[in-house]
């Protein structure tokens, strides 16, 4: 690692590095991931640990301290966390403004930045209780937004938080509970859906975080942060993969299905066809993302639980995953599933619409962004981020008058 900060001092040379392939623009003590060995770790401790051992509030808990809770820790956090739940009424009438069709992202956005206008007790990045309460409420209100937006969506009553029931088991009900009838959440289901949180919580300098991290650095409030965080996230080559890779899956069912996968993966190979296999490859995991295998297994296990092995979708994710891995092309581009090759399917099978998948891959991961921010603004080093560029413009010239142009 060159600390080129010493070397532009001296010399006043810089780094090109479209898409930072080879820049670190931090140091961080959250996520550590091995691309290579297809390893992640929150904090030092193992995915597959967490996902099968903690639920996802312990593991909000983890990224935001440092360090897994202990009962009476646990207890309090959740406490907090459950007092936060509700939303001020007036966000429905924000709500209101939007079309029933919109995109879930575009509402989040909103949604999201709009809770600066709410909270003004809170909106100080640069204050540690600011950012703490801010932290709880954005983690506390995500579920609620997420819901509220889906029923507005599909023009049903949003369903109020009940404060006894599990983070991930409210969110479920939130989503699927109406008023002439109680959800009854199923314990499959609902680790389910606890485990997506899980896998997505964090992933240290992607996209969405770098953007996190950018936009908090000018000072701008945790609120607004976070907006441009859920911003970054809907791109097809970001969080808008799961959404794009069961897009995909149905796609070629209805070309055939099993059978054309052949096909299929021969316009992928084709370069200028600008098809991609959604959901395959990484800029870091160079191996199986280890996100992927755990989100594999939890599909088979909801399946499973629904009575719904056959599904056809998952038979032609199995199989396309099977070809590709073994087709030149992927072998050499070391190509592997990445966490949203399965989510979308588990998603689909609970009964959560395409649509809504980037927005819960939003919620889980707003713990990550707080993180992530806190980390900077507690770094000694944190100046506002503002990078280079290699201006290759017109070179100075006069402003030639109207009629002579
Ligand atoms: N399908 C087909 N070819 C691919 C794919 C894919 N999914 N991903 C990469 N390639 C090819 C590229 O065309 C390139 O080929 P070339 O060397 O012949 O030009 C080579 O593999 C390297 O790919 P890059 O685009 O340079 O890799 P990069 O690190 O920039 O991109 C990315 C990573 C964006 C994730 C890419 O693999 C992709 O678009 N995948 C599909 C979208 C997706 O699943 N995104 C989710 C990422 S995980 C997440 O955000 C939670």
């Amino acid at each position: 690692v060159i600390d080129i900060r010493k070397l532009y001092a001296q010399t006043g040379k810089f780094t090109y590095d479209p898409g930072f392939l080879s820049t670190a623009a931090c140091q961080s003590k959250i996520t550590y991931i091995d691309g290579d060995k297809g390893e992640l770790l929150y904090r030092g401790y193992p995915i597959e640990q967490l996902a099968t051992q903690c639920d996802f509030l312990e593991t909000c808990y983890l990224l935001l301290n440092g360090e897994l809770p202990n009962a009476t820790q646990k207890t309090e956090f959740n406490g907090l966390v459950t007092r936060h739940t509700m939303v001020n009424e007036q966000m429905q009438f924000f709500l209101r403004g939007f079309r029933r069709d919109a995109h879930p992202m575009a509402v989040m956005t909103g949604l999201v930045g709009a809770l600066s206008a709410f909270y003004h007790d809170s909106t100080d990045i640069n204050n540690p209780q600011h950012r703490e309460i801010s932290a709880i409420r954005l983690i506390a209100k995500m579920p609620t937004l997420v819901a509220m937006a889906y029923k507005y969506g599909i023009g049903q009553p949003y369903i109020y938080p009940k404060n006894d029931l599990s983070y991930s088991a409210n969110f479920m009900r939130m989503m699927f509970a109406t008023p002439c009838e109680e959800y009854v959440p199923n314990d499959v289901l609902t680790r389910a859906i606890d485990r997506i949180f899980i896998l997505h919580a964090d992933h240290e300098q992607n996209a969405s975080t770098s953007t996190v991290r950018l936009c908090g650095s000018s000072g701008t409030n945790p609120f607004a942060a976070i907006a441009a965080g859920v911003a970054c996230l809907w791109g097809p080559a970001h969080g808008g993969a799961n959404e794009a890779a069961l897009n995909m899956l149905e796609d070629v069912q209805k070309m055939g299905g099993v059978e054309k996968i052949g096909e299929f993966i021969k316009q992928v190979k084709d370069k200028n066809s600008n098809v991609k296999l959604m959901g395959f490859g990484h800029r870091v995991y160079k191996n199986y993302d280890p996100r992927a295998k755990l989100m594999r297994e939890t599909c088979h296990e909801v399946l499973g639980a629904l009575g719904k092995t056959n599904d056809p979708i998952l038979k032609l994710a199995m199989e396309l995953e099977k070809i590709a891995l073994e087709d030149e092309y992927f072998v050499a581009r070391k190509l592997y599933p990445n966490v949203d090759f399965y989510s979308g399917i588990v998603q689909r099978a609970i009964g959560i619409p395409v649509s809504l998948f980037t927005a819960i891959f939003a919620l889980a991961r707003t713990v990550g962004w707080i993180a992530q921010l806190n980390e900077m603004i507690g770094d000694p080093e944190y100046k506002i981020g503002r990078p280079r560029q290699l201006y290759n413009g017109a070179s100075k010239r006069d402003v030639v008058a109207l009629d002579k142009r």
